[in-house]
Order: structure tokens, then C-alpha cells, then sequence
């Protein structure tokens, strides 16, 4: 393809480091669109003739199919995908094949085909992220009102609803939606028709190619185009806070199927057994979810560093550009379905969860409200007698609501037996009505607000 000054051939380590047809042929679809879209366009122009235009076509068509049935062979002599297809062109159509380069370079082309690929990428990372939504979603709406811990520094804090931790992580992902929305949305130009790095002396139309391929507009500066691989980097930085996002839930998912805290059950479709111990179920799925969050943050690092020395515009380093955002996207896409089908199998264990809300005297803030709202006190002198009286309860071995009246009164005398009524755990979370607040009215509201949203 690329031979005529050339005296003799590569050496054979050439034929090692060179290649990339092994991981790019994951663009072929990519390219073929990419290809008809440009042909089309160069007929359009009179740039090539009509016959031409329509042949190349036809052979381009042709080898789709042949990618689809697996009956084309991909050589790894032909580098990479753009020269392996229009190889296969030139033996179906002939001489003709050679004009489907007019006005084009391998640099806008696989920067194009890689723009696509990674627009795709970025809708199948919202649908997986939409997915695992609804499955919070469902579980939220079981749970609004279940009681369980709720822990800062990993101490029993304040109760909460199961429910409210679950649209904690539908908000999370919400997020995660919107950084991909905004990756396709910045990355959704056409580089085609840049050709090697500063445009072509043919009457190309570059608005119709990036029409054609759905693109909202051709980029402005075509050293630009070449160069720019921030779009791959940005997609990578949604990747890596998705999966940090989804580790953390991993994480709980984890600790709560623990019999330590019992809060979920895992069925046996998604645990797996010790060989050595009897007794273990081990939430397998859920640890490399958390694990898999490592490579994802590799794939980012990886690629900002190859990019960060380059000149403009293109070298052959960005090549290995597209191994790393496959694994993140391969990797991303699977921890997200794992991880819907996880949160749809898990069952909440209420009970556990109740039990472990017990103790640790979470009503403890309760009290202190209530001292600041009956009894007017600054909330600081509150939080000294709630306090106070957590001590007492403590060395007597008892809840909140167990302490006597008249000891409760050897703190603060004004204290009176209406304090009881905020001191269970259900007045403590029904209390919590402030936006956004763990009160099951507010969880409901919540609910109602994602309704709609996740259908
Ligand atoms: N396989 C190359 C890549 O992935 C395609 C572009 C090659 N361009 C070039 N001028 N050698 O980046």
C-alpha cells in the first residue's frame, strides 16, 4: 500500500510491533461506514466517476458480508483494518479499489472510525447504567420504609431506609449518565476529510460526510482532528468514575452479605462456594466489580500518558489508543450488567438490618432535637445532656427509650416522658423530613420523581 520508495521490506520484528489488525478489526463496521459515506461523497463531487463510486460500493458491500459470515480472513501483513479492507476491495473490484483513498489518509480515517466506535460506546454505557438504575429503583420501592443503619466512619450513625440508600446510587448513576451524554455529545464532530493533517487540495464536501455518518458537524481545523484524542480520554474519565461509583457499591454488597451483617442475600446464582470450606458463600461477582475498578483506572493512565508528549498531529503511539478503550468499555459493560443482576437478586434481610440499627444509641441526635425544640436549649448544651444520658443508658446496659424518667431527669430536670416518642427508630426516620431526608414521605417523592425518568 504504501511501498514505492521503498528498496526492500520490513524486518521481520516489523511484523511484531507494527500490526494492529488483532484489536482493530473491532472497527470494521466503523470503517465500512465510513468508507461508503466518503466514496458516496467523492462521486457526489465528481471527484471520482459515478461507475467508480458505485463498484467500490458494491465491493465494500460485499466484504460487510463477508465480516458478518466470518469468512474474511484478516492478515496480519495488511497492518490494520483500513488496509486489510481495502485489500480485500482491490481483489473483489480491481484497479477502481485504489480511488477509495482520494482525498483521504489512514489518520482522519481511523480517527473517524474511532470517534463512531466510541460514540456507540458511550449509548451502551447509558443503556447499562439505565439498567442498573431500574434495579435500584425496584428495590427502593420494596424498602421505603425498611430501617436500617445508617453509618458515618462505618459507626452506626442515624437510621435510615434501605430505600433511601438505594436512590442514593440511582442519583450516582445518574451522573455517570450524564458524563457519557456529554462525552458523545463533545465528540460527536467529523475529523474525515482532515486526510493526513492539513486538509486536501480536492473539492471534498465534508459537511455531507459528516452528515452522512451522523456526526453534528465536520471539525473546523483539521490538524485538530488528527491530533485530538481528549474525546478517548474523556470517555475514559466517565469509564473510571462509573467504576469507582460501582466499587463502592460492590463494596457494601460485600459487607452486607457478610453473615457479620446479614443485611442481603445473595441467591446461589450469584455466589459462589469455598473448596475448602462448606459454609462460605462468596459474593464473587461483586469483588471483581470492585476489582475490575483497578483496570479501568489503568486504561485512563495509560492512555493520558501516551498522549501527554506528542506533538501534533499524528504518531504512531496513538495506535495504542484503542486496546485501552476497549478494555474499559469491555469491562465497563460487563460490571454494569453484573452488577443490575446482583441488586434485582439480592433479598433485603430486614431483621439484620433492624438488629444492627439497635444498638449504638443511633436516636442519640433525636434526643438532642428534642431538647433544643421542647426545651429550648442551644443545641450545643443539648448535645452535653443527650450525651449524658447515652453514658448512663450505657453503663446500665440499656436502649435510649430503657432509661428511667427520673434518672433521664437527674441530667436535666425539664425533661419530661413525651422525649420517649422520638426516641424509636421509626419516629427518628419518620422525623427526618427535611429534602431529601431519609423519611419514607421523602424517599416516596424521590420515587415518584424517578418514575417517569427510568421507564
Ligand atoms: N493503525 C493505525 C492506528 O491505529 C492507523 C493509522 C495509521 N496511520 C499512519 N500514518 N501510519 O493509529
Amino acid at each position: 500500500m504504501w511501498g514505492g520508495r521503498f528498496d526492500s521490506g520490513p524486518a521481520a520484528i516489523m511484523g511484531e510491533i507494527t500490526p494492529s489488525i488483532d484489536f482493530d478489526k473491532r472497527l470494521a463496521g466503523e470503517d465500512l461506514a465510513g468508507s461508503k459515506a466518503h466514496v458516496r461523497m467523492l462521486a457526489v463531487e465528481g471527484i471520482i466517476s459515478k461507475d467508480d463510486g458505485q463498484a467500490i460500493l458494491r465491493g465494500l458491500e460485499q466484504i460487510e458480508k463477508e465480516i458478518a459470515d466470518g469468512s474474511l480472513v484478516f492478515k496480519r501483513e495488511l497492518e490494520d483494518i483500513h488496509l486489510n479492507i481495502e485489500a480485500r476491495l482491490a481483489e473483489i473490484i480491481g484497479p477502481a479499489a485504489g480511488r477509495l483513498h482520494t482525498a483521504r489518509s489512514r489518520n482522519d480515517q481511523v480517527v473517524t472510525d474511532f470517534r463512531l466506535w466510541v460514540r456507540s460506546a458511550c449509548e451502551r454505557a447509558d443503556g447499562g447504567l439505565l439498567a442498573l438504575q431500574r434495579a435500584l429503583f425496584a428495590q427502593a420501592e420494596k424498602h421505603v420504609a425498611t430501617i436500617m443503619p445508617g453509618f458515618t466512619h462505618m459507626q452506626v450513625a442515624q437510621p435510615v431506609t434501605f430505600g433511601h440508600h438505594m436512590m442514593a446510587y440511582v442519583e450516582m448513576f445518574a451522573r455517570d449518565r450524564g458524563r457519557f451524554e456529554d462525552a458523545r455529545k463533545r465528540l460527536n464532530e467529523s475529523p474525515l476529510g482532515a486526510a493526513a493533517l492539513a486538509g486536501t487540495s480536492f473539492p471534498i464536501d465534508r459537511d455531507n460526510t459528516a452528515k452522512t455518518l451522523g456526526f453534528a458537524r465536520p471539525m473546523r481545523n483539521s490538524m485538530d482532528a488528527i491530533s485530538a484524542r481528549d474525546f478517548a480520554l474523556e470517555y475514559l474519565a466517565a469509564c473510571v468514575i462509573t467504576a469507582t461509583n460501582l466499587s463502592r457499591l460492590a463494596g457494601e454488597l460485600v459487607q452486607w452479605s457478610t453473615p457479620a451483617f446479614g443485611f442481603v442475600k445473595l441467591s446461589d446464582a450469584f455466589t459462589t462456594g469455598s473448596s475448602i470450606m462448606p459454609q462460605k458463600r462468596n459474593p464473587d461477582a461483586a469483588e471483581l466489580v470492585r476489582g475490575k475498578t483497578g483496570r479501568v483506572l489503568g486504561d485512563f493512565v495509560a492512555l493520558a500518558t501516551v498522549i501527554k508528549g506528542l506533538v501534533l498531529t499524528y504518531g504512531t503511539d496513538m495506535q495504542e489508543d484503542k486496546e485501552r478503550v476497549f478494555d474499559a468499555a469491555d469491562t465497563v459493560e460487563l460490571c454494569l450488567a453484573a452488577m443490575a443482576a446482583m441488586i434485582a437478586d439480592l433479598t433485603a434481610q430486614p431483621d439484620k438490618m433492624r438488629a444492627a440499627a439497635e444498638p449504638g444509641y443511633p436516636t442519640a441526635t433525636d434526643l438532642a432535637d428534642w431538647v433544643v425544640r421542647v426545651l429550648k436549649k442551644p443545641f450545643r448544651e443539648a448535645h452535653h445532656i443527650a450525651g449524658s444520658i447515652v453514658k448512663l443508658a450505657e453503663t446500665k446496659g440499656v436502649a435510649l427509650d430503657q432509661v428511667p424518667l427520673a434518672e433521664m431527669q437527674g441530667i436535666e430536670p425539664a425533661i419530661t416522658k413525651e422525649v420517649l416518642a422520638v426516641l424509636s427508630l421509626e419516629s427518628s426516620v419518620n422525623s427526618r423530613m427535611s429534602l431529601g431526608g431519609t423519611a419514607p414521605a421523602r424517599v416516596k417523592e424521590q420515587i415518584a420523581y424517578w418514575k417517569g425518568l427510568l421507564k
